[in-house]
């Protein structure tokens, strides 16, 4: 099956968030709606942020590591993108899918916190969020730009201004958007999780997610499931790095692989001093009461 091809539309804006055109207006109106049960699982992250690789542990978590039953499916349909339309399927937006597909549900979200669904706000079903640094973030967003025919292109430069701009920032402003999510890390049913903390221990993690979702698996089960979701496995499946997929043929430019490079520290090979300087600058300012660091190399 290949995948219908999306036209480059203009992005809209919803409750002040500017969204990308692969998101949906209607898919993210009906979010405000949504029946959230108690064994969902969202898995949350800002674009570029480890959302794929958060998404794979958790669907190798539900099927005990078993790669082979989870790589039938690609993940996009395992674990859909909430605030989207099901292109591989009804074609309708995921929400009103969502609302008949049994349980348990396994949801991945680019929405800032404050529009993710009202009850799982009230602390209904569970969110894993995955943060990573904002330079990585910058530099990987620019590839798949680069990379993708769907997407809205531009040069490094240019999407590195629209990017640090609240107005024009997809999925919003980074700062807001990372600051929000950590404020609310405690309540019950969020875990937060850092990129640059699972890739130095990525077992620890899976441990750490299992723990959350309440599901015991034993230490071969573990190690199945840590086998199945490292950088090089998940480049080499067609389920995870989708542009591998033949479903996306002729969908990607320039050779791009969705699976990139996946380190920590790449954007010292992109970003100009000044660039790096701006980002430290906005960080400081937006983020000076928070505990939050991350690891830039
Ligand atoms: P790079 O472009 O820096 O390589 P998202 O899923 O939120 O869109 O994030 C994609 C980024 O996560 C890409 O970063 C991708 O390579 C990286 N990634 C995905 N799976 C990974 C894994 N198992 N280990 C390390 N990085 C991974």
């Amino acid at each position: 099956m290949s995948l219908p091809s999306i036209p480059i539309c203009p992005p809209f804006y919803f409750k002040g968030v500017r969204f990308m055109p692969l998101a949906d207006r209607r898919a993210v109106e009906q979010v405000e709606s949504f029946e959230v049960r108690d064994d969902d699982v969202f898995v949350s992250a800002y674009q570029k942020s480890g959302t794929t690789w958060t998404q794979q542990i958790v669907s190798l978590i539900f099927a005990e590591g078993d790669v082979g039953e989870v790589s039938k499916i690609p993940l996009m349909v395992r674990v859909p993108w909430l605030e989207s339309i099901d292109v591989m399927g009804t074609g309708k937006p995921f929400p009103e899918v969502l609302n008949s597909a049994p349980s348990p549900r396994l949801m991945k979200t680019h929405l800032p916190y404050h529009l993710l669904p009202p009850q799982a706000r009230e602390g209904k079903g569970k969110i894993i969020y995955c943060a990573r640094n904002v330079k990585d973030v910058i530099v990987s967003f620019h590839n798949m730009r680069a990379g993708g025919k769907d997407f809205p292109s531009g040069t490094f430069d240019e999407n590195f201004e629209e990017f640090i701009s609240p107005e024009q920032a997809y999925f919003g402003f980074w700062w807001d958007v990372v600051q929000e999510y950590w404020r609310h890390k405690d309540a019950g049913n969020m875990l937060f999780i850092k990129f640059e903390d699972m890739k130095q221990d990525l077992r620890g993690h899976v441990v750490k997610i299992a723990n959350f979702l309440g599901k015991t698996l034993s230490d071969q089960r573990i190690d199945e499931v840590v086998a199945n979701c490292t950088f090089s496995a998940m480049k080499e499946n067609p389920a995870t790095n989708f542009t591998k997929d033949p479903a996306f043929k002729g969908k990607t430019r320039n050779n791009f692989e969705f699976m990139r490079k996946g380190e920590v520290g790449d954007w010292k090979n992109w970003l100009t001093d000044q660039q790096s300087q701006t980002l430290d600058a906005i960080y400081r300012e937006k983020m000076k009461d928070l505990d939050l660091t991350f690891e830039l190399q």
